[in-house]
């Protein structure tokens, strides 16, 4: 019951959906001994696996419908640092994207305190029916509101 009310009034600070489309949604993990490689350091399985999940959180955030999103691309995640037991990883995402059926999720990896990309990346997803069926969703993508938003939406142009 808690929970619900608390995600409800993640929702409900959107006040449209084009104000939404704009806020960035984050997330944070803890690095455990059990998410670790055989290194020592985050298992790139572990992030794909949390990357995957906070994109698909904001995607049903923006959509209000989890039950009809379905992911059909992860297009590629580069690592370019690690991450050590006990940091804080953060993902920050945002819709990059909106087609007809499909709508582009980009996501950024940090840790810590630091502003230093760890890793970025983009998945898309189809809104679809009960059945499976590819269906039009709800979100309006507008207009982007610095260089940062720019260059993510120029990058979306060459993914497939
Ligand atoms: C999602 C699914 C219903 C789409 O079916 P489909 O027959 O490809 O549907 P469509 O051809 O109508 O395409 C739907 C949208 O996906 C887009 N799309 C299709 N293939 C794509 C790809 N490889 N990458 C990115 N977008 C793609 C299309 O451009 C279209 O977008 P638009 O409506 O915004 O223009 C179907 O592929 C599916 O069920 N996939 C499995 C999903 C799943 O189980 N995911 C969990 C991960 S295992």
């Amino acid at each position: 019951m808690e929970n619900k009310k608390g995600i409800a009034n993640i929702i409900n600070t959107f006040s449209t959906k084009e104000e939404s489309v704009l806020n960035t949604v984050k997330v944070s993990r803890l690095v455990k001994s059990e998410d670790l490689n055989h290194h020592g350091t985050l298992f790139a399985g572990r992030v794909a696996e949390w990357f995957v999940e906070a994109c698909f959180i904001c995607g049903a955030k923006h959509t209000e419908k989890p039950e009809n999103i379905v992911c059909i691309n992860i297009h590629g995640l580069t690592f370019t640092e690690p991450a050590n037991k006990g940091d804080i990883i953060n993902l920050e995402t945002k819709i990059a994207k909106v087609g007809r059926t499909s709508f582009v999720v980009y996501g950024k990896i940090t840790k810590n305190n630091s502003d230093k990309i760890l890793s970025d990346g983009f998945i898309t997803f189809v809104f679809v029916d009960e059945n499976g069926k590819a269906i039009p969703h709800n979100i309006k993508l507008a207009e982007p509101i610095d260089d940062e938003d720019i260059k993510i939406r120029t990058r979306t142009e060459n993914l497939r």
